[in-house]
């Protein structure tokens, strides 16, 4: 039986500064607990002056997460200290699983603009020390499935009509598609049940709910209900939105700063090994 997800909760994004004094926006963090598991946290980061994203992350520390950053416009340098390094640029994205342990730098550079998403899966107990990993994939990579004329869906995570994500093996079974809409358009999409859903809007407005109860603009995260399909429709302007879909994790979260575990205990554990030089396992 198709039962439509509703809206549960819409959240706005608010300017927040992180880093080393990068002016961004805020999706959600942890005053929404546990309300988006298995995800804490996500960023909009847009600016077309430098000045509000230059400082950039220098060197810092992350545990029991993973960080999935997505890159629209401009180029972010990466660094760690498993001895990887690259740029993530135009389209590009980047699934960083920090398991036991992983410090890295994440700066922008100055370009016209900047323009991209970090967001934080959790990650459950029993691999939260499992070893990092990388999958970093080219715009050129993200296979793009149009069902209809009028539907443009690129697939970063999951599967989709047959065409499968390049990014795999995710404990949290996550759907992360970048999806384009022109104007007039209704889009059907299945989403497993049980899952924690939603939908973030880049450009454009639309609807996303079947009864059409309010139109949704851009830097607004629609939090979906129960279900196990979404409807999204357009009306006069196009609309362009990431959707993202996990398996929820439903455990105690332990987390200060960058470093996300289940107890107190395992979080005095991470900040000791990290003044005392053992933080990194692998
Ligand atoms: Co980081």
């Amino acid at each position: 039986m198709d039962s439509f997800r509703k809206i549960k909760t819409l959240l706005k994004s608010k300017p927040t500064l992180e880093g080393a004094g990068v002016r961004l926006k805020r999706v959600f963090g942890h005053p929404e607990l546990p309300l988006l598991d298995p995800f804490l946290l996500m960023d909009d980061f847009h600016s077309d002056n430098p000045d509000d994203y230059m400082a950039g992350f220098p060197m810092h520390p992350h545990r029991g997460i993973e960080t999935i950053t997505y890159v629209l416009q401009g180029k972010v340098q990466h660094r760690d200290s498993m001895g990887n390094s690259g740029t993530i640029e135009s389209g590009d994205l980047q699934w960083m699983t920090a398991g036991s342990g992983i410090i890295h730098e994440e700066m922008p550079q100055e370009t016209a603009s900047l323009w991209g998403f970090q967001l934080w899966a959790n990650i459950p107990s029993k691999n939260k020390m499992m070893a990092p990993r990388y999958q970093e994939i080219k715009a050129s990579e993200i296979p793009t499935v149009s069902p209809k004329d009028q539907v443009q869906i690129k697939v970063i995570c999951g599967n989709l009509n047959g065409i499968q994500g390049p990014i795999k093996d995710i404990v949290t079974d996550p759907e992360y598609l970048d999806i384009s809409l022109q104007a007039h358009t209704r889009f059907k999409h299945p989403v497993k049940e049980g899952h924690t859903c939603f939908a973030y809007v880049m450009q454009g407005e639309g609807y996303f709910d079947a009864e059409r109860s309010q139109a949704i603009s851009p830097e607004h995260l629609v939090l979906f209900d129960t279900g196990n399909r979404i409807q999204v429709t357009t009306e006069e302007s196009a609309l362009r939105f990431l959707l993202i879909s996990g398996k929820p994790i439903q455990e105690p979260i332990a987390w200060a700063g960058p470093i996300v575990m289940n107890t107190q205990e395992e979080l005095d554990i991470a900040f000791q090994e990290y003044r005392s030089g053992t933080f990194i396992k692998a």
